[in-house]
């Protein structure tokens, strides 16, 4: 589906930018708060307002209206993975008004090692359970695209700033079968 697609470039682009964090910290470079603050809004913008607002607003919940049952399981998991994530963003902001560079690091550590697992699982099991649905209801894109074109309008600034021009690996290649049987 195109919108699995989409979802995986952006899940390309976000790690690249905590892949490039996470070296500046281990490094013991010396980071600024602006060098925090720009990782914590790309975080709040990017990762969290554009890309899980598509997957919790428009992708989980194609998924939901097929497999209901996904809510007790894969997709409940990634929803409060979602949250401590936030936790931890919201940490790292308090951290920053007070400069306290150790809480900074360990949060923002904390919620890339977070973010990475996630991803790895949506790319792995979650987004392989939705193109197992869609070859049985053949609706994907048609439901989600158009709600994927207005999130992507509506927040084209968010869009702009953070777009990278990057090659998009096929679905399959992240399949680690472990969501063949399920739905
Ligand atoms: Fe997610
Ligand atoms: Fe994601």
């Amino acid at each position: 589906m195109k919108a699995t697609e989409i979802l995986i470039k952006e899940h390309i682009i976000i790690k690249e930018n905590m892949r490039s964090m996470k070296n500046l910290i281990e490094e013991g470079n010396k980071i600024n708060a602006i060098q925090y603050s720009e990782f914590i809004q790309f975080v709040r913008l990017y990762a969290d307002k554009l890309h899980h607002a598509k997957e919790e607003d428009i992708y989980f919940a194609w998924m939901l209206k097929h497999r209901p049952q996904l809510q007790m399981g894969p997709i409940g998991v990634m929803l409060h993975e979602h949250n401590l994530g936030r936790n931890y963003m919201s940490l790292a902001e308090q951290a920053l008004e007070t400069m306290d560079t150790e809480a900074l690091n360990l949060n923002i550590l904390n919620f890339i090692t977070l973010l990475n697992a996630h991803i790895d699982k949506e790319n792995g099991i979650l987004y392989q359970i939705a193109e197992q649905i869609d070859v049985q209801t053949k609706d994907g894109d048609e439901v989600m695209m158009p709600g994927f074109h207005s999130v992507q309008s509506e927040l084209s600034d968010i869009e702009e700033k953070y777009h990278k021009d990057v090659t998009v690996p096929s679905i399959e290649s992240f399949n680690t079968g472990i969501g063949c049987h399920a739905g």
